[in-house]
């Protein structure tokens, strides 16, 4: 069966369970960016423009059990800020407010008597259940929970991408309960990652950063064999260079995945460029610790934590002549100034290229923050929500919770 898709149908006055991924960082207490939030207003204004009910779900973080610090709370507070409506937080029946709320709804919604408290919502207010991991059903995939929340709405509509790639009630067993179907977050997801998987114009580019290999080999295994060419750098380059048993010092790497830059190296030998220079200091990164130096040239006691100027350019003439580009991971410790240097210059060229002639994809919580911070959000074709979603996506696998829509 093809997927569902809400643009394309007339979802009318019905009670609407909807499954974000609003998992985002909180900070004392607040959303510390609200990308995924911000991406899921269009599909909460077009349910509700059609005076649908809506009952939103999701999750926050990795709760064992109902752990306080993982209440959606601040993500209720944002949400009801952004949508311009009033926030409460209840476990009792839902109130019949004069002026709209976003109700955050602390009930266990296992149980019956929280189930028929929710049925008296109004169309003007939203709700918010509590984090659906508080209930153990839901990482479980447990039919009977999935079943519960699915009684909940006529309809079920999924809209978190970001997730899809975990087998979970809310995602996966409740498409056998209820008429279901892809939010406008969720198509858009997929057409923009099809985009690469299916229509790469070449030159393709890939480029990768961060410290974690072990989460991105299968995606540079399957998107390598597509593009023309795949830039390394960050943790996963320091990691290439311990495996050819250069000194690295005291850079940070996942020593124990060596093996498989080695399998990448071998694989796609003519494809991979590595960094020509990199950027080091001592532990504490000290100032007048800091310089260039060739990658075979790291003390024992110097990290590597960013890639050097010829790289700087080296990169920028790949993606230049690029049609096609997928960035993932920052390129250095770009938390850190000055080595945000290689970060922040090539993302100003990935955003330029991006707005000329490439299609360009780019994903992963960190990769984002440094797309908004060098103001080049708006030139990329597809900013995914998805982190290890996009990846599992890219490296061609079938997530769990779109292959439940079909
Ligand atoms: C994510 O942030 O990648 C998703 O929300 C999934 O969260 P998880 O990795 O805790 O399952």
């Amino acid at each position: 069966m093809p997927i569902k898709y809400l643009s394309k149908s007339t979802i009318k006055n019905k009670t609407v369970l909807l499954r974000v991924d609003v998992n985002v960082p909180i900070e004392h207490g607040k959303v510390a960016d609200a990308f995924r939030i911000e991406q899921i207003i269009p599909t909460i204004n077009l349910l509700r423009e059609n005076g649908n009910k809506i009952i939103l779900c999701g999750h926050l973080g990795r709760p064992k059990g109902k752990e306080a610090e993982f209440s959606l709370k601040p993500v209720g507070e944002k949400l009801a800020n952004m949508l311009g409506l009033k926030f409460v937080e209840t476990d009792h029946k839902v109130p019949d407010y004069a002026i709209p709320h976003l109700i955050l709804y602390t009930g266990n919604i296992a149980e019956e008597k929280h189930q028929q408290q929710l049925q008296n919502i109004q169309a003007k207010d939203i709700v918010l259940l509590e984090n659906l991991r508080f209930n153990s059903g839901e990482e479980e995939n447990d039919p009977v929970f999935a079943k519960k929340l699915a009684s909940l709405g006529e309809v079920y509509v999924n809209d978190a991408f970001g997730v899809d790639h975990r087998a979970a009630a809310s995602v996966s067993a409740i498409t056998k309960y209820i008429t279901s179907y892809a939010g406008l977050l969720l198509e858009k997801e997929i057409k923009g990652l099809d985009e690469v998987l299916h229509k790469a114009k070449s030159p393709f580019v890939l480029m990768t950063g961060g410290i974690k290999i072990s989460d991105k080999i299968a995606t540079i295994e399957h998107l390598g064999k597509k593009a023309d060419k795949i830039l390394v750098s960050g943790g996963i380059a320091s990691l290439f260079f311990l495996a050819k048993g250069f000194e690295i010092g005291k850079s940070k790497v996942e020593a124990e995945a060596a093996p498989m830059a080695r399998i990448l190296e071998k694989n796609f030998k003519s494809k991979i460029i590595l960094p020509l220079d990199v950027v080091v200091a001592n532990e504490n990164m000290d100032k007048s610790s800091i310089r260039v130096c060739a990658p075979y040239e790291v003390g024992p006691k110097e990290m590597m934590l960013d890639i050097g100027p010829k790289t700087i350019l080296a990169f920028a003439k790949e993606l230049k002549i690029a049609k096609t580009i997928v960035w993932n991971g920052p390129l250095g410790h770009f938390e850190v100034k000055p080595f945000d240097m290689a970060t922040m210059a090539l993302a100003r060229v990935v955003g330029g290229v991006a707005s000329r002639k490439a299609f360009v994809v780019v994903g992963g919580g960190e990769t984002v923050d440094v797309l908004r911070h060098s103001h080049q959000f708006e030139h990329i074709d597809h900013v995914s929500t998805g982190g290890g979603a996009m990846l599992e996506y890219l490296a061609g696998k079938d997530l769990p919770g779109i292959e439940a829509l079909k």
